[in-house]
């Protein structure tokens, strides 16, 4: 394989040494906009599209455009996630690529598998990342599995389930007031303790950690392939600092300079704030903060500012931004747990809510190849939406009770 030789700004193109993970692009920054770093390789000929091997049945048998070999991985068996066809939304028949069956039941596996296997391999003492969920989440099962300490600064709002999931794995999960006040203790002990970070910890945020976003490729790789390398005209995700939409079109970039694919997919972010639409309709470089009067029950993807490089996936794949509410959210999730057996966390939904929308006012064609991520598992925020669930009805054990019982609270007539 071909290891990685230098950090490169995804905006100007300066090339920052391999040890810049935890930075930003100071001159990008000198002119306001907080540009992520990306990892570089040297160059070599293409590869050829039959190079790659079956095995291991992971994302580890793209290693050849991972930072590190399969046989440095600090792996559970992650990607290599179903694509599930699903009827119902506004576009008639999509394709689902099921991340909920990921070792931590989300898409964040994928980072934390290759940001972790790097931090082993760089002796590094300590994983710490600041993760209201899925990514803390996703750490610290990796950091488990590496033997490393891990240290999750999360706040007060985090979903009850993911915060147990965290403290499972034995990770030692600090929780602080305000958002800022994560960041800082963060970047703190990265400077003095060389703690390795793999989420954002300093803002306007650049996004996660770069080496990490390496592993978000692997999407496009596993899509294409199941698509025999016909890719799907959209591929809507739900988009919070952007890693995965970068990592994924960087993938798909990848493998259309390679002459593996003939076209890029358009990229849809579906989000809840509305800055990258804004971004995308004033053609501004980085997108401004929007501030929203009550927080969204979607706690995963709830920022108010989305990053530049969530923006330039967008701008390089033709793509489009679309901002939801809650309403949105909780309609799509039922629609499709009632109507696909599929149950995703609210964030998750709002990947199909937006097919809904697109749909709707004519973006989306009919016809058109649709995939949508399923970025995680129902049962991660089960319960913690703010809706209402009713309680389960009690019955006598005998059919006259439980055929009355079915008809009241379920609308069910035998
Ligand atoms: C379930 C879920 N979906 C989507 C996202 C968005 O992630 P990204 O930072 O890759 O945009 C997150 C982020 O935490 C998430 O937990
Ligand atoms: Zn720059």
């Amino acid at each position: 394989m071909t290891h990685p030789d230098r950090l490169e700004c995804i905006r100007c193109r300066e090339s920052h040494p391999l040890e810049a993970y935890d930075r930003l692009c100071a001159s990008c920054a000198a002119e306001n906009v907080s540009s992520n770093l990306t990892l570089c390789y040297p160059v070599t000929a293409p590869p050829d599209i039959d190079c790659l091997p079956n095995a291991p049945n992971s994302l580890w048998r793209y290693d050849q455009f991972l930072p590190l070999d399969a046989t440095e991985a600090v792996t559970l068996g992650e990607g290599m996630t179903p694509m599930i066809p699903v009827d119902g939304f506004g576009h008639g028949r999509i394709r689902v690529k099921d991340e909920s069956r990921n070792p931590t039941w989300s898409f964040k596996d994928r980072l934390a598998t290759v940001a972790v296997s790097w931090a082993k391999s760089v002796d590094a003492p300590a994983i710490a990342t600041s993760s209201t969920g899925n990514a803390g989440a996703a750490a610290a099962a990796y950091a488990a599995r590496a033997g490393l300490p891990c240290v999750v600064l999360t706040y007060k709002g985090a979903a009850g389930a993911i915060v147990a999931q965290m403290r499972s794995y034995g990770a030692m999960v600090l929780t602080v007031p305000e958002m800022g006040d994560r960041w800082r203790v963060l970047s703190a002990a990265v400077a003095k303790f060389g703690w390795f970070p793999t989420s954002p910890f300093f803002g306007p945020a650049i996004g996660s950690n770069p080496i990490g976003i390496e592993g978000y490729k692997t999407l496009a790789y596993e899509i294409a392939e199941q698509s025999d390398w016909i890719p799907p005209d959209w591929c809507v995700l739900p988009v919070c600092y952007g890693d995965a939409l970068y990592g994924m079109w960087k993938g798909f970039d990848e493998m259309k300079r390679w002459g593996w694919i003939d076209k890029l997919p358009r990229l849809v972010a579906a989000e809840i704030s509305g800055s990258l639409t804004a971004a995308m309709d004033s053609k501004t470089d980085m997108p401004p903060i929007v501030s929203r009067n009550s927080k969204s029950i979607a706690n995963s993807i709830d920022v108010a500012q989305g990053t530049y490089q969530a923006h330039a996936a967008l701008r390089h794949s033709n793509g489009i931004a679309i901002t939801l509410d809650d309403e949105h959210l909780v309609r799509a999730r039922n629609k499709l747990a009632i109507g696909s057996g599929l149950s995703v966390e609210t964030s998750s939904a709002a990947a199909f809510a937006a097919v809904d929308e697109l749909s709707a006012n004519g973006v989306i064609k009919s016809g058109e190849d649709v995939v949508a991520i399923l970025t995680a598992s129902g049962l991660k925020d089960f319960g913690a939406t703010g809706i209402e669930i009713p309680a389960v009805p009690d019955v006598v054990p005998d059919m006259d009770s439980v055929l009355r019982a079915l008809d009241e609270n379920y609308g069910y007539h035998v």
